[in-house]
């Protein structure tokens, strides 16, 4: 078993398509005023890091509402092209994500493998895209409860995690975030539970050893995402595998989110 230090917990909202401009505008007033005290100091435990994803029409807004009134919480986006520039219709590259000041994005999620298609490959140069731009890639694996019955769960996590991490220096591995995300606990009410959550997230940081060197798995910040809500964060967190959350439906409510964050 790999010892883990977690000095840091890191919580995502993830926005999906929802928010247009304006509700996103409120939303993160919202946050705003929750996350900060009358004083403006930031009411999150010193470890605690926060980063949410709106949709691409909603970035600018909320990085200007981020930097003009020092919300503690970091600019992420949903998923980039692996490409800079070029005749891509409908894209948007990680160079563009990173000059707006987006520190996090999310690769992989099983949205974008089930819905667009996105392969193992297409995946692991996102990551790798997002890197060279200097962020930071939220990684996304997770097994189907058909895999799960089938006793597939371990293998399926491990491919996804081989595709990726058997890519990347060192260095580059040390940025990546981990989400496990078991599919059918996703925006279903159906969290796995907090001991199948954990168990995952070791066998994660086992693989990470075996990738890429015992440094990254101690390291590594293992997210669980898939249901979270206010009343299971904190068993969740409290498991020791489990540094951080992948929060959907929960972070377009910001009271929610904000007890999320404070869990
Ligand atoms: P959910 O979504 O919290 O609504 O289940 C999680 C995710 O897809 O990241």
């Amino acid at each position: 078993m790999v010892e883990t230090s977690k000095t840091s917990v890191l919580i995502s909202g993830n926005w999906k398509m929802n928010q247009n401009h304006f509700e996103a505008l409120k939303l993160i007033q919202e946050l705003s005023a929750l996350l900060r005290s009358l004083n403006g100091d930031s009411v999150l435990s010193p470890m605690t890091k926060v980063s949410i994803h709106p949709p691409f029409t909603s970035l600018r807004t909320v990085q200007t509402a981020v930097e003009s009134d020092h919300i503690p919480v970091f600019l992420g986006a949903q998923t980039c092209h692996h490409l800079d520039k070029g005749a891509y219709t409908g894209e948007v590259s990680a160079e563009m994500l990173s000059k707006l000041g987006v520190q996090y994005v999310i690769a992989g999620h099983s949205e974008r493998r089930q819905y667009f298609f996105e392969t193992d490959e297409i995946v692991q140069k996102k990551v790798k895209a997002i890197l060279h731009h200097g962020m930071h890639p939220i990684l996304c694996v997770g097994e189907t409860m058909e895999e799960r019955q089938l006793g597939k769960a371990n293998e399926k996590v491990q491919n996804q995690l081989r595709e990726v991490f058997s890519q990347l220096s060192i260095e580059e591995a040390l940025k990546v975030v981990v989400a496990y995300e078991p599919i059918w606990a996703i925006g279903t009410g159906e969290t796995a539970t907090s001991s199948d959550a954990e168990q995952m997230c070791s066998f994660i940081r086992t693989e990470l050893a075996s990738l890429s060197g015992n440094q990254v798995a101690e390291e590594a910040l293992i997210q669980y995402g898939g249901s979270v809500n206010e009343q299971n964060a904190a068993e969740l967190l409290a498991q020791e595998n489990i540094n951080g959350l992948l929060v959907g439906g929960a972070s377009l409510d910001a009271r929610k989110f904000v007890e999320i964050c404070r869990a």
